[in-house]
């Protein structure tokens, strides 16, 4: 039998080449920001639920971070592993100009001034009960005003450190605002603020609370009490309504994979470059399968990614950066 058919798409996708030609979207290096984890001890460590991902001392971050600038990543976000015996309810060490963060953000301008440095503004590295903000005095709940003021104090001495790009990811309301006039007053117009804007209280950031230590015990308040309920999307609508009003160059959407409508959702309602966040659990989740035999490690990687983009996001911070990097600089990138 022979179709008349008026439209064979099969014919684009007969070869490499024709596929090439047609593909409506590509992963560019300069979309891919690098997360790293540092700690202050003599050696780096691994950690089991994130394989490939290390605890880095000062010395190898800044050779990460050159092997960030060698393959053209155009930025990396810093998270610092504080020792428990640091930590306090009240996240003081945060406020310590001289603390890890600090410290290691200062090692990575002065070894790459042109690469972008991005800091959280949390408090989660630093409090004793893993939470992103201060707790009430009866200890019930995370109170927002007295957190946004010590987020205000830690975006400041980020900048000070030299921290180009801050990330405020506590999901407290109003902190865009405050951290934004905290800036200026301290001169650092300059200083861009990327949102965490729509990061739901989601499952998947398990293997970074391995990561930095930030475990939350299971009688604690939940993280659901300032973070998103993952069957929300109208909602995410409002957050960046909020954030941007409140002056937010960027705004995130965080995880990434599972919530690729509500990336969407973001790209096509607002001018504002939208972020991505493929978090721990998505790239563990590839490693998992892969280990196992049931995925292929290299082309599920991919797809994830060019997913991700697809669906509108401008940047996407992934712990595949770096490999993803220099695959897509020597040809290799899958897609
Ligand atoms: C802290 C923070 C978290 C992540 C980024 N910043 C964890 C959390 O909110 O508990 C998660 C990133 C990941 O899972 O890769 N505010």
């Amino acid at each position: 039998m022979k179709l008349e058919l008026p439209r064979r798409l099969r014919r684009l996708r007969r070869t490499d080449a024709i596929r090439r030609l047609v593909r409506e979207t590509r992963l560019d290096v300069g979309d891919l920001i690098w997360p790293l984890f540092v700690h202050d001890e003599s050696e780096s460590s691994s950690i089991a639920s994130l394989p490939g991902v290390e605890r880095h001392t000062i010395d190898s971050l800044v050779r990460c971070a050159r092997d960030a600038e060698t393959w053209g990543i155009p930025a990396v976000a810093i998270f610092p592993c504080i020792p428990p015996s640091l930590k306090d309810p009240d996240g003081t060490q945060g406020l310590h100009p001289d603390n890890l963060l600090y410290r290691a953000v200062r090692a990575v301008k002065k070894a790459c001034p042109n690469l972008l440095v991005i800091t959280d503004v949390a408090l989660d590295p630093y409090t004793s009960h893993g939470h992103d903000g201060l707790l009430s005095a009866d200890g019930l709940s995370v109170e927002n005003d007295r957190t946004v003021e010590a987020l205000c104090r830690l975006a400041v001495l980020e900048a000070q450190a030299g921290a180009d790009i801050v990330a405020p990811s506590d999901m407290m309301d109003g902190r865009v605002g405050a951290i934004r006039a905290g800036l200026d007053a301290g001169g650092f117009f300059d200083v861009a603020i990327l949102s965490y804007a729509v990061k739901y209280a989601s499952a998947l950031y398990g293997p970074f609370r391995d990561a930095v230590g930030s475990k939350i015990g299971k009688d604690a308040i939940s993280k659901a009490t300032y973070q998103m309920d993952v069957a929300n999307r109208r909602e995410a609508r409002t957050e960046v309504d909020l954030d941007v009003a409140e002056g937010a160059d960027i705004v995130m959407i965080k995880p990434a994979t599972y919530f690729l409508d509500v990336i969407r959702e973001i790209r096509d309602n607002y001018s504002v470059p939208v972020a991505a966040y493929q978090v721990s659990g998505e790239y563990s989740q590839i490693h998992a399968a892969a280990r196992l035999g049931w995925l292929d490690y290299e082309r599920t990687r991919d797809e994830s990614l060019i997913a991700i983009k697809r669906s509108g996001a401008d940047m996407i911070l992934t712990y595949f950066a770096r490999e993803v990097a220099e695959e897509i600089s020597r040809g290799r990138f899958s897609r």
